[in-house]
């Protein structure tokens, strides 16, 4: 599969990546799981992306992905939810890494992003000198977040992190004209989170309460509708958006996988067909923001 520089951080990703979040729930079986990872990996997908968060996701690539450690490059988020010490502290960060090394049985993790903590905690300073003490001391290689609007503009101003993760897709373009041509322009590595927008399509009325329902909204005001090729379109427009490293989809279903892995292979959507969704949005957005 075709692979993209991580800005100038001195590695390489897929153009489509695995996001490990809905891997972490315990009610699917652990040899399911083994199995996604691996057929990921044997498919040329070569960036793992979870957090702290995920329930399971990080114990479960230790278990089952870590003897193929040289295959892919590892992401992952903290800073919260570490024992005897307050979120976002320094502590709390420097404990995070250590106990993500841990469950993921590795000596280093390419990429770690604080995940979506607010401007406030950024100004404070301390999580990022946690990150850049990791890195020095060689426990992490890229400093990065992930997270939306006013925070995502300050992490890019403050030049002090080599990777950034933000939401992009059909319905949220927020940060592809803002942020993402500054990030390029001083080598950042930009990952693209829920880069299908958790696919609305799949929805004939408004899905009550599911990740999808704000981009659901969107999809129905934009007045887009791709039919059957709608997987196909809203991959391929973020996948290949220029400045993006990769995208990661979040999937739990082995033909999904499969069927996401030949998407990619079809290469970039028609121009003509890019420009029609990047007018839509500019023309239909109310001020949308990014969706954390
Ligand atoms: N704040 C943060 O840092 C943050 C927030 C959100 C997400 N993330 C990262 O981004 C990753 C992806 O985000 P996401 O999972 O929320 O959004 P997404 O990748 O845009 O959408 C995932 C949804 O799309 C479906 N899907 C995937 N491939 C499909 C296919 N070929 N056909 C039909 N449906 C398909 C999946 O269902 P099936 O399981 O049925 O395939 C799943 O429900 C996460 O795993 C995580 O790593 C980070």
């Amino acid at each position: 599969m075709r692979q993209n520089l991580f800005g100038n951080q001195g590695f390489s990703v897929s153009v489509l990546g695995l996001g490990a979040g809905e891997i972490g729930d315990g009610s699917i079986p652990e040899d399911h799981v083994g199995h996604l990872l691996n057929l990921a990996v044997d498919s040329g997908i070569n960036l793992v992306d979870t957090a702290k968060g995920y329930g399971l996701s990080e114990e479960r690539i230790g278990r089952h992905l870590s003897w193929r450690r040289k295959d892919y490059i590892l992401s992952t988020k903290v800073g919260y939810g570490i024992p005897g010490h307050a979120d976002w502290s320094f502590g709390c960060i420097t404990e995070g890494i250590e106990t993500a090394l841990r469950l993921m049985k590795t000596d280093v993790i390419d990429i770690v992003h604080l995940h979506s903590c607010p401007v406030e905690v950024l100004e404070r300073g301390e999580a990022i000198d946690a990150l850049e003490r990791a890195k020095h001391d060689g426990k992490i290689k890229v400093a990065a977040y992930s997270g939306e609007n006013d925070a995502l503009d300050w992490c890019l101003k403050s030049g002090r992190f080599g990777g950034l993760q933000s939401s992009i897709n059909v319905f949220d373009q927020d940060s592809i004209q803002r942020v993402i041509p500054k990030a390029t322009a001083n080598g950042i590595g930009y990952i693209a989170k829920r880069p299908v927008g958790n696919a609305p399509w799949r929805f004939a009325d408004q899905p009550n309460g599911h990740y999808s329902e704000t981009y659901w909204h969107r999809m129905k005001t934009m007045e887009l509708d791709f039919g059957a090729d709608w997987q196909s379109v809203a991959l391929r427009f973020t996948a290949f958006h220029s400045g993006i490293s990769s995208c990661i989809v979040g999937t739990t279903n082995l033909n999904h996988l499969k069927l996401n892995v030949e998407i990619i292979e079809h290469g970039p959507l028609p121009s003509d067909v890019v420009d029609h969704i990047r007018n839509c949005w500019q023309k239909h957005q109310q001020g949308w923001d990014g969706q954390v």
